[in-house]
């Protein structure tokens, strides 16, 4: 892009501002502004604003009411997991990764999916995602191809941490990394921030940024090419997840579903998972920061939690729905951020307070557009402990205490005690669950 086609750009979007240091900057720095002001678009910058206008409202979800959940039990669940071991081994299931979050959170600088969870081996959380797709290859004979979401920030680190670790034994003609898209930051007045003078703030457009970005890389073309029907989502920070479950695959196909999602019972009323509800004839997601004091602790006859089940963004996507969806605009959500700043004179300033938006699509804002849903319960503990916090809750420490109570009671199972000192840790490969550690005859002490 040339600098006059620059000005006509930032003119038409009213964003004059951003060339205003131009005269400072040097010849590399001319050109990365030129190449960022290339990708801004008017109708998008539009819509920003128009987010802005409407701001932070939290949605009334006062008629809200709780899903009817499946639970798998006996002959429904043979029937479940049958009808999903046919779909993987014929190769119509394809795994799918959101990896382009940023883990401030943890306090962690690179790819939360570089983070080191394994309790003995320290291998970060790729390699226990890949080695369990791998795994269910090797046990159904059929590729289930892998898409792995990264961004800007992190997709060069996430490729080199699977080439360093030969894709943890993938194939990597089945591993497709495609990167997310990117939204400026804007002050409330709907001004794109400059965070150097020749910069603009840029951050990940969220996980539902998905959809623009598996149309526009043409993952979603492969996965057509590849006769891929059912799309296993899941999200980078939790080690535990059961990816492409049979039990799940099944369910969702069997029930003819365009959306199905793993839902578990909440720990405690106020855990910090979205909650789904039923509005009239279609479901939202509902945030853990938009119910109401009185909807966590409201209570059903029993005396259990109405709104018990929590996601934890576990999904199985039919492919032609995804298809469907990425033609169509997603709904904003605005953060209210410290956004490092250049004044008009080009100095760079850090705020203490919040003073500008980021903006972010969620990938569940197309659950009312589903023409059929499932919910599917399964147990906390076997499948969900995500890393989000340095320490306490969802930490590093609570997910690994987790993982090994999974393989310790897979061990018991086996007829195998282990002292709970010990630390454990099974490769996926090796076993993807109680039986198989059972029929590959474990050896333990032999000398
Ligand atoms: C998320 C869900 C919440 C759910 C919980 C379960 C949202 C808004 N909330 O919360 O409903 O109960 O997980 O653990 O999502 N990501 C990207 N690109 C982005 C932003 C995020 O790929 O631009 C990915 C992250 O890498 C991660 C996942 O999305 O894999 C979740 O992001 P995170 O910000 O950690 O979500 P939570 O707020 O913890």
């Amino acid at each position: 892009m040339t600098l006059q086609e620059a000005e006509k750009l930032v003119k038409k979007c009213s964003q004059e501002h951003v060339l205003a240091l131009w005269n400072k900057l040097g010849k590399k720095e001319r050109e990365a502004l030129l190449e960022q002001i290339a990708t801004l678009d008017a109708k998008s910058l539009e819509r920003c604003k128009a987010a802005l206008k409407a701001g932070v409202a939290v949605p009334d979800t006062s008629n809200g009411k709780a899903p009817k959940v499946s639970v798998l039990k006996g002959r429904k669940l043979q029937e479940a997991v049958a009808a999903g071991e046919k779909e993987l081994a014929e190769g119509r299931v394809a795994a799918l990764l959101v990896a382009g979050g940023q883990g401030s959170r943890l306090g962690f600088d690179g790819p939360k999916g570089c983070y080191e969870i394994g309790p003995i081996t320290n291998a970060p959380l790729f390699y226990f995602h890949a080695r369990k797709i791998l795994a269910r290859t090797i046990r159904y004979g059929a590729a289930i191809p892998f898409y792995v979401m990264t961004s800007e920030a992190n997709n060069e680190a996430t490729v080199r941490c699977f080439e360093e670790n030969d894709y943890f034994g993938l194939n990597p003609d089945d591993v497709f990394f495609f990167t997310q898209g990117m939204w400026p930051g804007m002050t409330a007045e709907g001004k794109i921030i400059l965070d150097a003078p020749g910069h603009i703030f840029m951050s990940p457009d969220g996980h539902g940024g998905l959809l623009a970005a598996l149309k526009r890389s043409g993952a979603l073309a492969d996965m057509k090419k590849r006769g891929i029907k059912s799309v296993f989502f899941f999200q980078v920070d939790n080690p535990l997840v059961e990816i492409a479950d049979p039990a799940f695959i099944g369910h969702h196909v069997l029930n003819k579903a365009e959306y199905s999602l793993k839902l578990c019972a909440k720990r405690d009323p106020l855990e910090k998972l979205g909650v789904p509800m039923r509005f009239g004839g279609t479901y939202r997601m509902v945030e853990y920061t938009e119910m109401t004091e009185e909807q966590c602790y409201r209570k059903d006859k029993s005396g259990k939690l109405y709104f018990l089940y929590g996601s934890p963004a576990i999904h199985v996507f039919d492919r032609a729905f995804l298809e469907r969806e990425a033609s169509r605009p997603m709904p904003l959500h605005l953060a209210f951020k410290k956004i490092p700043f250049v004044d008009g004179k080009g100095a760079l300033v850090k705020p203490s307070e919040p003073n500008g938006y980021k903006f972010e699509k969620f990938i569940f804002d197309i659950l009312p557009n589903a023409k059929s849903v499932t919910f599917l319960a399964f147990d906390q503990k076997e499948e969900f402990s995500p890393v989000k916090n340095a320490e306490g809750v969802d930490s590093p420490a609570s997910c690994k205490a987790d993982m090994q109570g999974k393989w310790r009671r897979w061990l018991s199972e086996a007829g195998i005690c282990v002292d709970e000192n010990l630390p454990v840790e099974i490769d996926p490969v090796y076993a993807l669950d109680a039986s198989d550690l059972k029929s590959n005859g474990l050896c333990l002490g032999a000398e």
